[in-house]
């Protein structure tokens, strides 16, 4: 009998493992695969066995963890075209939401569709990130904004990760606008929120964690704080978009209530960012909402670093703000807007990525025990990955130890 079910030899590995050399790499290593896991990697040198059901000899290539996606609003009704022709007359994100655009404009079109319908229109822009080495996909709801049509978003994204290869993490964000039939009254939307739409959802294991958007135009931070409260109660860690326009103090109240990640963070001041180093609350920087509004004030990267705060990159894909599908587009913003080096770039959409979903067990980095997650690149050094401007050099894709992509044919 094999030892392994998948061995790939001939490759160099960026682990990525905390710690290691620079991207924890491998040159001439090799990964073996056995029941969905990574069962062994390293130098080639040391593999104690060449015997496995398949061998796939990589010609070179450098092999990373599956890519992590770690924040995304993906499953939507309808686009913000639209909007994005009317902000290049002059009109900015807040006007139009706060003229009723914007986020209450996708949540008519996803109250409209159906849940069959919200999940072909993601599956699609999922196929886009599936083809960059994407394995793992968080997506949010929030365009829903009732307990019905939130709960049709979250069973969308969970029966997306039934259909495509992909992990789904989901996370509530009933939080994100003040619907219409609450207008002028977001105490009692928070209420709803609160009393029967969390409940409803934990009640039938819809959501992985909740989030609220903490802005001026969203929700202010004692509201935000009563839906964190909720969340504890039913166990469910939280999140939260903090400091994408202001800063309303949403980075020390997420981290109060010990939360896996704060997401956007162009405003955040020295006391948010120490609160978050000490509860291990990661940053997830989002690149492409701040190329695509247009905004000029930087998240502190070296505050982030100074305190040791956790990077991650995410795509943000939504109508609105950041209609993306390129995690590796978002890898070489990261690193040209917001100058990252390409291995926190790279950190940030793995091992980073993953704890900002509470899956650094799992995921995230090539280590024994973990998920036969795996990304082969057509690359010569892994700086390449942020380096290059719309080429997308991935070869292979393994999830959960099954080869879903193979472009070596086509060498
Ligand atoms: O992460 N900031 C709030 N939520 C999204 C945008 C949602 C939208 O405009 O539809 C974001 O940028
Ligand atoms: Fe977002």
């Amino acid at each position: 009998m094999a030892d392994w079910d998948t061995l790939f030899i001939d490759c160099h590995l960026a682990t990525m493992r905390a710690g290691a050399l620079p991207y924890g790499a491998v040159e001439d290593g090799a990964v073996a695969l056995k029941d969905g896991e990574i069962a062994w990697c390293g130098p080639r040198a040391d593999l104690p066995s060449e015997n496995a059901a398949e061998v796939h000899a990589l010609d070179g290539a450098w092999v990373t963890p599956g890519l992590i996606d770690c924040h995304t609003h993906i499953v939507y009704g309808g686009d913000r075209a639209g909007e994005f022709e009317l902000r290049l007359t002059g009109a900015t994100y807040e006007e139009i939401a706060r003229a009723g655009g914007g986020i209450r404009s996708t949540v008519e079109h996803t109250r409209a569709a159906t849940e069959d319908e919200l999940v072909a229109s993601a599956l699609r822009r999922i196929a886009d990130l599936t083809a960059e080495g994407v394995t793992v996909i968080e997506i949010k709801s929030g365009y829903g904004l009732n307990r019905d049509d939130e709960m049709k978003q979250l069973r969308a994204a969970r029966a997306i990760g039934a259909q495509a290869p992909v992990d789904v993490a989901t996370t509530f964000l009933g939080a994100h606008a003040v619907p219409p039939e609450f207008d002028g009254e977001p105490d009692r939307y928070i209420d709803l929120v609160c009393n029967e739409v969390i409940p409803a959802v934990a009640g039938e294991k819809l959501a992985d964690a909740v989030d609220v958007f903490c802005e001026g135009i969203g929700f202010t931070a004692d509201q935000s704080e009563r839906v964190f409260a909720a969340a504890q109660k039913q166990g469910l860690p939280v999140k939260g978009h903090v400091g994408q326009l202001s800063d309303l103090g949403g980075a020390e109240l997420a981290a109060r209530y010990g939360a896996l990640s704060c997401d956007h963070l162009e405003f955040v001041s020295e006391t948010g960012v120490k609160a978050m180093a000490a509860a291990g609350t990661v940053a997830v920087l989002l690149p492409g909402a701040y190329y695509f509004l247009r905004e000029t004030h930087l998240p502190p990267i070296e505050l982030f670093r100074t305190h040791n705060v956790s990077l991650a990159i995410a795509t943000d894909c939504n109508p609105g703000s950041s209609p993306a599908t390129s995690l590796l587009l978002m890898l070489n913003m990261a690193c040209t807007l917001f100058r990252l080096t390409p291995e926190e770039a790279l950190a940030g959409v793995t091992r980073e990525a993953a704890c900002a979903l509470g899956m650094s067990a799992t995921h995230g980095t090539l280590e024994p025990g973990k998920a036969a997650d795996l990304a082969v690149w057509r690359i010569g050094r892994p700086a390449e990955l942020s380096y290059k401007i719309g080429a997308n050099p991935c070869a292979i894709v393994v999830k959960s130890g099954k080869i879903v992509r193979d472009l070596r044919q086509r060498a």
